[in-house]
């Protein structure tokens, strides 16, 4: 009697196989924060509700170009691509370069506290986006404003 499976020389799925490379990598990764919150759809009702604010913001508002569209996707792109989804992102827009990308905008301190403050509130009401009614763990919210605050800072390019 063999140990390798069932009935009829019936195999284990694994017997002789070795798993090795990115599927071995895969399977023993621990999950992404990309896949934590729920995937695109986190990333894509976070920038939403930014966006929208950003719409009847006074300093932010003239920045931006007039159709948000192409904005929320690239934001959106980016923030999936950071914490670990598809690479959607760079496949538009290559490298991202933010500080470089955002060198044509005059951003001092008003408009960095005005950018956090809507998108501090929008990471407020985030619930993660898998339907089953789960709240966002605290330690993810916490680590996705931390990288917010910081590169918000970095992309300080006229400090007043
Ligand atoms: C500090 C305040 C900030 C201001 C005033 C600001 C403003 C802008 C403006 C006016 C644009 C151009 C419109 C567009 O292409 O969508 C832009 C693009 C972008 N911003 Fe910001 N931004 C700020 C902070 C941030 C932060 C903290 C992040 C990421 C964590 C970010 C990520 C992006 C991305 C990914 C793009 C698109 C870049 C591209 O592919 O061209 N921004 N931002």
């Amino acid at each position: 009697m063999s140990d390798s499976g069932g009935k009829d020389g019936e195999q284990r799925p694994t017997a002789g196989v070795t798993l090795r490379g990115t599927l071995r990598e895969a399977m023993e990764a621990p999950p992404t924060v990309y896949e934590m919150v729920g995937g695109q759809r986190f990333f894509d009702d976070l920038v939403n509700r930014f966006y929208d604010a950003v719409q009847g913001d006074p300093i932010l508002r003239p920045m931006y170009p007039k159709d948000l569209r192409p904005s929320r996707r690239r934001l959106a792109g980016f923030l999936a691509q950071y914490w670990g989804g598809p690479s959607l992102y760079s496949e538009l827009r290559g490298h991202p370069r933010l500080r470089m990308r955002h060198m044509p905008f005059t951003i001092g301190w008003a408009e960095r506290e005005a950018w956090m403050a809507h998108m501090t509130a929008a990471l407020a009401t985030a619930e993660v986006a898998d339907d089953t009614g789960n709240p966002l763990p605290d330690e993810i919210r916490a680590l996705i404003f931390q990288h917010f605050d910081n590169a918000a800072t970095h992309l300080v390019n006229s400090p007043d």
